[in-house]
């Protein structure tokens, strides 16, 4: 069974489109349980440019799969992660510029402060996952660096023109064959839709898919119950 979180920022940015306070993501992470979800993502970001310090702390507190907390590994968000204690946090890289998180962490080349900023998590008892590119190197430096999940970056598979995205995919299994090897739990996430997801579903090894973008777009059309029960039967779990 691969399971399947969605990630809600998507409806706190739209919310943050008019500086209101409506569409609220505490309801949709709810509606998302009710329709199947095993966990709710949320990614508090240094600028706040979606979710925000108040969604978090009325996350901890409705949600009741998984809160996933996406974060960078600065001294500000390891804080606030030890204070509201997600059940468990991704660590990704974060550049104010960017429009979503482009690259996977680089853990080989901060091993020591990756490696701290897991140490403090797990000395608060939340659980670490580290959203890295599917490459060797960085598995491997995420199994030295602590971490319990590695979260395979799909974006490269999810974007590869016709004919390139079985080679993409191929570099997702092999990175997911290494990091369950190495006795790591593998998720993965970005850029997944109806129409590219069966295929990582369907990969052994990979137990949990993080998906927002797609799901809370056809949200706008079909509802957001409906959206995440699609997004279950694409990958094959209804
Ligand atoms: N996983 C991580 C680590 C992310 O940063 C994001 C985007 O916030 C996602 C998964 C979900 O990506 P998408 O919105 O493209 O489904």
């Amino acid at each position: 069974m691969t399971r399947l979180h969605v990630n809600v920022d998507h409806v706190a940015t739209l919310r943050e489109a008019r500086g209101i306070n409506y569409p609220d993501p505490i309801p949709a992470a709810s509606i998302c349980e009710r329709a199947g979800a095993h966990g709710i993502t949320i990614h508090l970001r240094e600028d706040r440019r979606h979710i925000n310090d108040r969604d978090l702390e009325i996350m901890r507190k409705v949600v009741t799969t998984v809160l996933n907390l996406e974060m960078a590994a600065t001294d500000e968000m390891i804080a606030i992660a030890q204070r509201v204690k997600p059940d468990i946090c991704t660590l990704v890289p974060e550049k104010r510029e960017e429009r979503t998180t482009e690259g996977g962490l680089a853990v080989a080349d901060q091993l020591s402060e990756i490696s701290a900023a897991v140490k403090a998590l797990h000395d608060a008892d939340i659980r670490v996952s580290l959203f890295i590119d599917p490459e060797r190197r960085e598995v491997e430096a995420s199994r030295e660096a602590g971490a319990d999940v590695i979260e395979l970056h799909t974006g490269d598979y999810c974007l590869a023109k016709f004919g390139h995205q079985e080679k993409e995919l191929m570099r997702i299994v092999a990175a997911a064959q290494i990091g369950d090897d190495l006795g790591l739990s593998i998720a993965a996430g970005h850029g997944l839709h109806y129409h590219n997801v069966t295929e990582v579903a369907g990969i052994g090894e990979i137990v949990e898919l993080n998906i927002g973008h797609s799901i809370i777009s056809r949200a706008v059309f079909v509802g957001l119950e409906a959206a995440v029960r699609q997004m279950l039967e694409s990958m094959g779990e209804r």
